[in-house]
Parts: C-alpha cells; sequence; structure tokens
C-alpha cells in the first residue's frame, strides 16, 4: 500500500440542501499506482466528478481519507492541499478550462510560473517544446477562441503534463469533442501518459475509451458497482 501513489479509503461525500441530506458518494475505497491507467463510468449524476474532485483534494470527503503519495489530504486545510495538488496532479477537463486572455504558450507557462524557481527563458523554451509536442509548434500565440476544441484540449493537456505531474485526472475530456478528434486527443493522452509515466484517471460515458485503461470502475449512485476488476487491481 505504502508505494501506492492515490489511496482511497472509505470516503463517502454528503450534501445537505432544503430537501434534506443527498449522498453523494457511499464507501469508496481505491488504489491507483505509478504509471497505473484507471477509468471510471456511470451515468451522468453517478457522483464521477465529485469522486474526481476529493482525489485530487479540490473537495474533501464528509468520511474517509485520501492519500497522495502517502500523505493524508484528507485533514489538511485548502492551502495545504492546493501545495500537495500543484506537486501530484494535473487536470484536463470536458471544456478545456483555458485562460481566454492568455495565450497557448501563456497558458502552458503559468502552472511553470506559479511553482516558482524557475527561469522565466526556461519557462518559455519548455512550454514552446511541449506546445510543439502536442502538434501546436504553429499555434504558440494563438488566443483559446482563434482555435478549436482539439487544439484547445491539446493545450490544456500540454499545460497539464509541463509540470511532470505523477497523476493526469481527466473529466470527461473528449466530451466535447466530434469522435475522430476525441479519439485523436485520446491517443495523445495515453501517449503522454507513457512518455511522462503519469498514471492517469479518466473520467468517461465511453465504454471502449474505458476499456483502453487497465482498470475499469463503475459508478451507479454513488457507489463502486464492479468489483471484479478491481480484484486484478489490488
Ligand atoms: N455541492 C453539491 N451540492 C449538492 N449536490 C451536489 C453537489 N455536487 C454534486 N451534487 C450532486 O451529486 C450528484 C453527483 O454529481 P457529479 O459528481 O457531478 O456526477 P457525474 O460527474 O457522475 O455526472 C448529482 O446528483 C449532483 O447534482
Ligand atoms: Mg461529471
Amino acid at each position: 500500500m505504502s508505494n501506492d501513489l492515490l489511496v482511497v479509503s472509505n470516503v463517502s461525500k454528503t450534501v445537505e440542501d432544503v430537501s434534506g441530506r443527498l449522498s453523494i458518494l457511499i464507501d469508496i475505497s481505491l488504489s491507483l499506482g505509478v504509471g497505473q491507467t484507471l477509468s471510471v463510468v456511470g451515468a451522468s449524476g453517478s457522483g464521477k466528478s465529485t469522486l474526481l474532485s476529493i482525489m485530487a483534494g479540490l473537495d474533501a470527503p464528509t468520511s474517509g481519507e485520501v492519500f497522495l503519495g502517502g500523505i493524508n489530504i484528507s485533514k489538511m486545510d485548502e492551502d495545504e492541499r492546493a501545495r500537495v495538488r500543484a506537486a501530484y496532479i494535473g487536470f484536463v477537463f470536458q471544456n478545456f478550462q483555458l485562460i481566454e486572455h492568455l495565450t497557448a504558450l501563456e497558458n502552458v507557462m503559468l502552472p511553470l510560473e506559479i511553482a516558482g524557481g524557475n527561469k522565466d527563458k526556461d519557462i518559455r523554451v519548455k512550454g514552446t517544446e511541449i506546445l510543439r509536442r502536442v502538434g501546436l509548434g504553429e499555434r504558440l500565440h494563438h488566443y483559446p477562441r482563434f482555435m478549436s476544441g482539439g487544439e484547445q484540449q491539446r493545450v490544456a493537456l500540454a499545460r497539464a503534463f509541463v509540470v511532470n505531474p505523477k497523476i493526469l485526472m481527466a473529466d470527461e475530456p473528449t466530451g466535447s469533442l466530434d469522435h475522430a478528434t476525441g479519439s485523436r486527443i485520446m491517443d495523445l493522452v495515453f501517449e503522454l501518459n507513457r512518455e511522462y509515466q503519469t498514471a492517469l484517471v479518466l473520467v468517461t460515458h465511453d465504454p471502449l475509451l474505458a476499456k483502453r485503461c487497465a482498470v475499469s470502475l463503475t459508478i451507479e449512485e454513488g457507489r463502486i458497482a464492479n468489483s471484479p476488476a478491481l480484484k486484478s487491481f489490488e
């Protein structure tokens, strides 16, 4: 267990609103090792994005614990969690979430600038290199609104990988793309994952895409529904 990058232990998430208590996640346990690939499938509203947010330390569980690199992030305050997250996790989303007033290169340089300790010239070189790697060497100074969805997702991937994350978390990364573009993006995700030896947690609606991961988890109404795949995983 101690070698596991990510351990989720008996995590539940409950929210309260005017209509009462709502259980979003119920007793979720899983683990992910270095370089492993895991997909999370399930109907809309089953709790996939909530689970991803908790695993990334963007959100806290109501009960249970999350360990990133052996560090218990469940007990940390937001600032501490943000530091651990920056060191471990890259994120890509369905709607890309690029910063509109920054160019492709500036978007990719941003996480390195936030991390600090890098010279501006090195940051620029690194950003340029990874944008070339994802096929956008000719789009360095484009703003997101002048790029196609596939190009924007490539920028988002470059931004996620530029800090050498240990885990890439992808929440329906092809959900806004046509089929052909989506499959090229997923090919790129798997290539980058191998090159950077990054583990992958992929949330997807698409069962074929899910099968490209070594382990596939199904979430139904906040619970893990399929144990067979998990057994081979543990
Ligand atoms: N902060 C919240 N407050 C109330 N309900 C929430 C909150 N976050 C998520 N939910 C609800 O929890 C369920 C799971 O949401 P989500 O994790 O986004 O599902 P998925 O990503 O599988 O579509 C949904 O019914 C959603 O409406
Ligand atoms: Mg979701």
